[in-house]
């Protein structure tokens, strides 16, 4: 049996993400994920929220709680939400789990006794009051080059100019306020990955079948400028993997913790152990361990393009800086971004519909189906309501949804809510099967592919052969001069039902769980032989018409929404 382990890059943990931070990472993995153990293999599927760094005691400072409960609620609220959109993980961990933070110190022991880590002498700003190292954007002060009095320490927000902190006029903490600030001698510890470039080098070279979007920026990064460089990955922030070498303290890196690039993909690996202790699994080390048995696994990992230097090197580069057999991944499935309406979607203006909105207004098979089937793959897209309510209102109410409803009621009506058992299939008959079969092989090649977008081409082409073939044949009209005709065309077109959401259920979970209710049917196996698939309802097997799968969009609510989402979310 084959096994997949999948990831997708981990979400950080301040406030909600939108649409299409979820089309870059979350739900293709969860696409992809289902699919597979549609087919029979055995998948685990992880993932968990980033919550170093930062970002989030910034965040938890602004709602004016402590950092560890904000991201504790935070966690919760993501998880429902994912919930919501169906995301089918086997885990949804936490970044700062102890199982995260005792492999962190595990690795940066390991690379330190191989001689991978530097220590490197740097000079900070000290807050005497704090009784710590800033880093730079905990510092504010006057701009020195337009004068601007609330300038960051990395960046003056009125003239964008780069800032170091000492450049600031008067600068003061953000933590306290605090202005009995100082430089001071520190230490950082540095990965030495570019000792590592020939190797990473070539192991991006073997990755022939990789979607370009994810090499190329993996050799940009490899040859451009002067290279690999070495990288600094502790901080001086409380909020974090406290620094150590394995168990033990490392002096003069007191008080400082790991960055939260170099904690965040070990989660992965730790993800599987938290699996594990919350009693889903028994053992973590098949699907991590190449000693034991994770060569057999084949590792895919999903991502925002963003996010591919981390992942093509600078995670590698711990993994193989380590000497230890860890898995390494096999494919990385990066994409482009989703653009919203013209513009970015933008987290601070609110600008774009957000993963809570979005179920607030739609189920999230109407969002799955548009944001999948759209998917930035080739290069970025953009979210238009114009071409959401088309995409909904012809794909699922018109073609799917009206194709399940139409004949499900016509059956009723002249046959009653049972499959009629009259008549025979026809050259029609046979020529549908014969075609649908074709497009089922080029589905599947084109799931195994994670070809996201021709999949969703290729799903919605099988349901459309279903419609023309009623539209075509017309039992409605066959059953006035022969019955027994028609009820062999409603026979095969019933049957058509399980058979489109066994195929559909990747993309549209819900709605398929609804078809398979409706027409009776519990173990929904994957057509292997589309033969055999639409003989699954035998003549007599009853069922009922499903309560109706997709509502259209009006004209009404596009206009509404496209208000209601263009900026300054409260
Ligand atoms: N939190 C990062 C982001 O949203 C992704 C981290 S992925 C991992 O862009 F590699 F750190 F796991
Ligand atoms: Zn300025």
């Amino acid at each position: 049996m084959a096994r997949h382990l999948i990831t997708s890059a981990i979400p950080y943990i301040n406030g909600i993400k939108h649409l299409g931070n979820l089309v870059g990472s979350q739900l293709p993995a969860d696409l992809y994920a289902r699919y597979q153990r549609q087919r029979g293999a055995e998948v685990l599927f992880l993932c968990a929220t980033d919550e170093h760094g930062t970002p989030a005691e910034l965040a938890a400072a602004k709602a004016g709680k402590p950092v560890a409960e904000y991201c504790t609620e935070m966690h919760d609220v993501q998880a429902r939400i994912a919930e919501g959109f169906g995301l089918s993980f086997d885990h949804f961990g936490r970044s700062s789990s102890i199982q995260n933070q005792k492999l962190t110190q595990h690795f940066a022991g390991v690379l330190a006794d191989r001689g991978l880590i530097e220590e490197v002498e740097q000079r900070q700003i000290y807050s005497e009051t704090d009784g710590r190292f800033l880093p730079d954007r905990y510092v504010e002060g006057t701009c020195p080059n337009c004068g601007f009095e609330d300038a960051r320490g990395d960046q003056c927000d009125n003239c964008t100019k780069q800032l170091d902190p000492e450049d600031l006029i008067n600068p003061r903490s953000t933590v306290s306020g605090a202005t009995d600030l100082e430089m001071r001698a520190t230490k950082h510890l540095f990965l030495k990955q570019s000792g590592l470039k020939d190797k990473l080098d070539a192991w991006i070279d073997s990755k022939t079948d990789w979607p370009v979007l994810t090499t190329s920026i993996a050799k940009k990064w490899l040859h451009d400028g002067d290279g690999l460089q070495d990288r600094g990955i502790t901080r001086d922030l409380s909020w974090g993997v406290p620094v150590k070498r394995g168990d033990e303290d490392w002096p003069g890196m007191e008080g400082k913790v790991f960055y939260v690039w170099f904690d965040a993909p070990i989660e992965y690996i730790a993800c599987a152990q938290e699996w594990v202790d919350a009693g889903k699994g028994d053992d973590w080390e098949r699907w991590w361990r190449t000693d034991k048995g994770a060569d057999d696994v084949r590792y895919t990992q999903f991502m925002g393009k963003d996010n591919v230097p981390f992942h093509t090197l600078s995670f590698p580069a711990t993994i193989m800086g380590s000497g230890e057999p860890w898995k390494l991944v096999d494919y990385i499935k990066s994409f482009n971004y989703l653009n919203y309406d013209g513009g970015q979607f933008s987290t601070s203006r609110g600008r774009g519909v957000f993963m809570d909105q979005a179920l607030e207004i739609l189920p999230a098979d109407y969002w799955r189906w548009w944001l999948l089937s759209h998917a930035p793959e080739t290069s970025d897209a953009e979210f238009t309501w114009e071409n959401f309510q088309s995409s909904v209102n012809k794909d699922l109410a018109d073609v799917l949804g009206n194709f399940v409803s139409r004949i499900t009621k016509f059956c009723r009506s002249k046959f009653g809510e049972a499959v009629p058992e009259a008549g025979e299939y026809g050259e029609a008959e046979h020529a549908l099967i014969a075609d649908i079969t074709a497009r089922v092989a080029r589905y599947g090649e084109q799931m195994d592919a994670m070809e996201v977008r021709k999949s969703a081409a290729e799903l919605r082409a099988i349901w459309a052969a279903g419609n023309e073939y009623l539209q075509a044949q017309a039992p409605w009209t066959t059953f006035k001069t022969d019955p027994d005709r028609a009820a062999a065309q409603v026979r095969l077109a019933l049957n058509l039902i399980p058979l489109y959401a066994t195929l559909a259920a990747p993309f549209i979970p819900d709605a398929a769980e609804k078809m398979l209710a409706g027409m009776k049917i519990t173990d929904a196996s994957w057509p292997d032989d589309v033969g055999s698939a639409v003989a699954q309802l035998p003549a007599g097997h009853v069922f009922e018409v499903p309560e109706v799968l997709f509502a259209k969009i009006t004209d009404e609510q596009r206009e509404e929404w496209e208000g209601r989402f263009a900026g300054n979310r409260d």
